[in-house]
């Protein structure tokens, strides 16, 4: 087995300056020495700086077999090819397109009902998060399905960091906003930004994960990158890419899809073969690269770890 050992000297500067200070540090010393050539600004200094991405190193990690499942993974070229970003595009080949979103600095915020507000780097958030691979069943409510190995962590940690207060009930999550980046967000008729929302019970159960990579190297920009969500027994628009904040709320969140068609798509959006979508069956699905047609399973095949949540809640629309 390779075991990669780290040295000392290659221990990264994030390590020991704050992200923030770090970033802002690196690109006054590269402004520094680029001076008399890009004498145009930063614009043209940013554009002229090749992306350097320092948690390439973090990857892969180990997969943790419990959440393994009884499907051929997706190939990753299907996977990373054929997306959702609306941000980048209303149809599927968005993956050049979002190749435009700036992964550093990126931050994440807590806010909301917590003990105190805070605001972390990404490299100094995913320094604190014990990292896993988990190979999840994807399921979307247009009726394709993929099944890829994702990196990342459970959500639950990152809940715990955050130390919501009790009375925080459900945890919404917002996509970054910059059109000039993503010109999806010029088209006013969509309620920008993306947003998503879980209940508590939900964020805590085990199977919520954020997920940072995917195929044992980071994220790709197209599926979300540096976190998104992964709820596998939801439909896959609940999965929300990019996410730049958590706001923990006392009362539900009003999601994205669910501003634009509330008839088409709920808060709950649970996996379901037994409940149409009110255009289309979701009684069976097509597996992306084969385009095989297999039965839809109820939450996705994750019933044994998320039935329970939804005990008692019959008169909710848990599938739409
Ligand atoms: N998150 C944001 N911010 N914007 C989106 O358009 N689309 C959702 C979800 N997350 C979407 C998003 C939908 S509909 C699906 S099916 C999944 O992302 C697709 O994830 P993938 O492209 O990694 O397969």
């Amino acid at each position: 087995m390779l075991i990669k050992i780290k040295r000392g000297w290659e221990l990264p500067e994030t390590a020991a300056v704050p992200e923030h200070l770090y970033w802002s540090r690196r690109s006054f010393l590269a402004a520094l020495a680029a001076g008399p050539i890009l004498a145009g600004g930063t614009d043209r200094l940013f554009a002229a700086t090749p992306e350097i991405d320092p948690s390439a190193s973090l990857y892969p990690v180990d997969r943790n077999d419990r959440y393994t499942v009884q499907r051929a993974l997706t190939a990753k070229v299907d996977a990373t090819s054929y997306n959702n970003f609306y941000e980048f595009g209303s149809h599927k080949e968005i993956s050049s397109a979002a190749q435009a979103l700036k992964l550093r600095p990126w931050t994440v915020t807590f806010d909301g009902e917590v003990e105190n507000v805070t605001t972390l780097g990404i490299d100094d958030l995913l320094a604190k998060m014990p990292l896993e691979e988990r190979v999840y069943r994807h399921r979307c409510v247009e009726a394709w399905a993929m099944t890829v190995p994702w990196s990342g962590f459970q959500m639950s940690h990152l809940i715990n960091l955050a130390q919501p207060l009790s009375s925080a009930k459900y945890v919404t999550m917002q996509t970054f906003m910059d059109p000039e980046v993503a010109p999806g967000q010029k088209q006013h008729w969509y309620p920008w930004p993306y947003v998503e929302g879980l209940t508590m019970a939900e964020a805590m159960n085990e199977l919520s994960f954020i997920a940072t990579g995917l195929y044992g190297k980071p994220m790709p920009k197209q599926n979300g990158a540096p976190l998104r969500l992964v709820a596998p027994w939801k439909y896959g628009f609940k999965q929300i890419k990019s996410i730049v904040r958590f706001t923990f709320t006392k009362e539900r969140p009003k999601s994205f899809w669910e501003k634009l068609a509330a008839r088409e798509y709920g808060f709950w959006a649970n996996v379901n073969p037994d409940v149409p979508h009110p255009r289309w069956s979701q009684a069976t699905e097509r597996l992306l690269g084969n385009d095989e047609r297999v039965p839809t399973q109820l939450f996705n095949g994750y019933g044994e770890f998320v039935a329970d949540l939804y005990k008692g809640m019959e008169k909710e629309r848990l599938f739409m």
